[in-house]
């Protein structure tokens, strides 16, 4: 099972348990980490002292996934907060050649996430340069929401699109992930699941970590 990573997304933990809830999921790829700022999308989740706070806790790879304008203002402050992948959306940098160049300088793996929205070919200058192409497979701002089918497309799309350039660009993809959609998902070429509610409102959430990539590879 080595080419799936499962990354629970703390947006769906309890905040007043926030360690223990981390703790339970250190079986899992990466910890992803959902930033808001109540501009880009209609909604405020947290920030860098967070990030700062946890980091001191595990050793978890964090998966900082910007939900903000401005990313660029942003991105040396979430990498010395202990980010190890940072991921800004395409919708909110002018230049995002520069934007990568600059995380990659900070000695950070790097990730473009395309709202549903946006045409899915927005992010294919971007092949080969990114390290994961995050595809929104709900649209941001809240967990919980169910799976788009209109995502299903821009998926197989962009995994041709990876393909032809004959890259090594994970297709992440966040929102609505469960145990019943992750093998269609998987299939289509996606390497990478952030999952929120399938993880932590499940009673176990490290044996929803293993059962979702059970699932993902199943026959
Ligand atoms: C939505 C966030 C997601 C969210 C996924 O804006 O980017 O990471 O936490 O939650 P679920 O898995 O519940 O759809
Ligand atoms: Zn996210």
């Amino acid at each position: 099972m080595k080419d799936i990573g499962i990354a629970p997304s703390i947006l769906a933990a309890d905040f007043g348990y926030l360690m223990r809830d981390i703790k339970a999921v250190e079986n899992a790829d990466y910890l992803h980490i959902d930033v808001m700022d109540g501009h880009y999308v209609n909604n405020i989740s947290f920030g860098i002292p967070v990030i700062q706070s946890i980091r001191k806790y595990t050793d978890m790879k964090f998966f900082t996934h910007l939900m903000i304008t401005e990313p660029e203002k942003y991105v040396k402050a979430f990498a010395d907060a202990g980010s190890d992948n940072i991921t800004f959306h395409v919708e909110c940098s002018d230049d995002p050649d520069s934007l990568i160049d600059q995380i990659k300088a900070l000695g950070k793996s790097a990730g473009i996430s395309v709202h549903p929205d946006t045409p899915i070919e927005k992010v294919f200058p971007y092949i080969g340069k990114v390290d994961i192409i995050l595809v929104m497979t709900v649209y941001p701002g809240f967990g919980g929401q169910g799976y788009l089918d209109s995502s299903d497309e821009r998926i197989s799309a962009l995994r041709k699109a990876i393909d032809e350039k004959n890259a090594d660009t994970v297709i992440a993809v966040d929102g609505g992930v469960t145990e019943e959609n992750i093998k269609h998902i998987y299939d289509m070429g996606a390497r990478l699941f952030v999952a929120g509610s399938s993880v932590f409102h499940a009673a176990d959430p490290a044996g929803a970590v293993e059962e979702l990539k059970r699932c993902a590879v199943s026959s």
